[in-house]
C-alpha cells in the first residue's frame, strides 16, 4: 500500500498551567492527547468537535507552528516531527493554512497582490508580485486582477478570505489546513467559499484538513471525517458512514444538531433530538476512563475505569465501549 500524503502517529500536545510571578507550572492542559490519522493525496478530512477541543492546536502542529509533546508527523516522505526549523520553512511550500479570521490574517499595509506574491517571493519562486502566477491565482479566487492594487480592508469578509485562500494556494501545495475558514462570514458567502474551495481541489488536486465546529460544513466538502472531543478522536469514517450509521454517542448529538433542508423531516427529527448537557470538562483535568463519560446518556461503571481505544467496528473506527451497532 502506498503512504499516504500525510500521516499522524499519536500526536501530542501538553500546554503548562503556569502561575505566580516566577511563572511555576502548576499543571498542564491536554489540549491534543494523543490522535492519529491520514490523509491520502486529493483528499478532504473533515476535524470536527466543539470549541476548546483540540482543532486548532492539531492544525498548528502538523506545519509545526506548534512544536509537539509527543508523537511523530510524516508528510510527503519527511519527518516533519524532526524537522529543524530551517528545513521545516522550506516544506511550507507543500503545506499551508488559511485562518479563521480574513481580518486579523491579512497584513492591512500590503496590497493584495503583495499578500498573495509573498509566499512564492519567500520560496525563490517569483522575483516580485509582477509575477504572472500571482493575477492568476487572485482570478482563480474569483477576484479581479484590478483588485490587486487595493489593500484588505477594502474588501468584505467573503472576498477577504478569498485573498486568504489564493495567499495558501499560490505555491501550489500539497496540502492545504483550513482552521474554520468560513466561521466568521455569512451563511450565504460560506457557500460560495465552499464551493470555490471544492473546484480548486478538483483542478488542482490538492489535500485539505478542514477544521470546523459545525458537523454541517464539513458534510458539503469532506469525503471522511474525524470527530475530537476533548483531545481525542472518538470516531473516524467515511462522510457516508458518519452521517448515516454514526456509531459514537458523541457523533450522533453532533449530527443531531445538524439542520435539515426538509421543514417535515426537520419537524420529526426535533422531536427526537439529542441535547448535550452539561460543559465540557477541563482539558487540564480531563475526565478518568472515556472522557465523554460526564455527558454521555449511555455511560456505565466500566467507563469511568477503562479508556475506549479507537478500534474498527464496521467502515469506521470508534472510542466507544458500547457503540451504536
Ligand atoms: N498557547 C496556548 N497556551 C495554553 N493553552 C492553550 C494554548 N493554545 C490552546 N490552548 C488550550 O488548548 C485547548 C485546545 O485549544 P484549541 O484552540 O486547539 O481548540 P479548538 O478546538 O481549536 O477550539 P475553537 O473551536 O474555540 O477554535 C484549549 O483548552 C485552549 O485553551
Ligand atoms: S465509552 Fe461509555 S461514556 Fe464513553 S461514549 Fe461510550 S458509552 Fe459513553
Ligand atoms: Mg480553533
Amino acid at each position: 500500500m502506498s503512504e499516504p500524503l500525510l500521516r499522524v502517529v499519536n500526536l501530542e500536545k501538553k500546554f503548562p498551567i503556569q502561575r505566580g510571578l516566577l511563572k511555576r507550572t502548576v499543571g498542564q492542559i491536554h489540549a491534543v492527547d494523543g490522535i492519529s490519522f491520514e490523509i491520502a493525496e486529493g483528499e478532504t478530512l473533515g476535524l470536527v468537535g466543539e470549541s476548546g477541543c483540540g482543532k486548532s492546536t492539531t492544525a498548528r502542529l502538523i506545519l509545526r507552528l506548534l512544536d509537539p509533546t509527543n508523537g511523530e508527523i510524516y508528510f510527503n516522505g519527511k519527518e516533519i516531527h524532526t524537522l529543524s526549523r530551517e528545513e521545516i520553512r522550506k516544506e511550507r511550500k507543500n503545506m499551508q493554512i488559511v485562518f479563521q479570521d480574513p481580518y486579523a490574517s491579512l497584513n492591512p499595509r500590503m496590497t493584495v497582490r503583495q499578500i498573495v506574491a509573498e509566499p512564492l517571493i519567500v520560496h525563490g519562486l517569483a522575483k516580485d508580485d509582477s509575477d504572472p502566477a500571482v493575477d492568476e491565482m487572485i482570478e482563480l479566487c474569483g477576484l479581479s486582477r484590478e483588485f490587486g492594487n487595493r489593500y484588505p480592508h477594502e474588501f468584505s469578509g467573503g472576498q477577504r478570505q478569498r485573498v486568504g485562500i489564493a495567499r495558501a494556494l499560490v505555491t501550489r501545495p500539497k496540502l492545504v489546513v483550513l482552521d474554520e475558514p468560513v466561521s466568521a462570514l455569512d451563511v450565504s458567502v460560506q457557500a460560495q467559499i465552499l464551493n470555490l474551495l471544492d473546484d480548486l481541489r478538483a483542478q488542482f488536486g490538492f489535500s485539505y484538513l478542514f477544521v470546523a465546529h459545525d458537523l454541517s460544513v464539513v458534510s458539503h466538502i469532506s469525503s471522511r471525517v474525524a470527530v475530537m472531543y476533548l483531545g481525542k478522536i472518538v470516531e473516524i469514517g467515511t462522510r457516508e458512514e458518519i452521517f448515516e450509521n454514526p456509531k459514537h454517542p458523541y457523533t450522533k448529538a453532533l449530527i443531531s444538531a445538524v439542520p435539515l433542508a426538509n421543514p417535515k423531516q426537520e419537524r420529526v427529527r426535533k422531536a427526537s433530538r439529542i441535547v448535550l448537557t452539561g460543559d465540557v470538562p477541563s482539558p487540564a483535568n480531563p475526565p478518568s476512563g472515556c472522557r465523554f463519560r460526564t455527558r454521555c446518556w449511555k455511560a456505565q461503571d466500566v467507563c469511568s475505569t477503562s479508556e475506549p481505544q479507537l478500534l474498527t467496528i464496521g467502515k469506521s473506527q470508534v472510542a466507544c465501549h458500547f457503540p451504536e451497532k
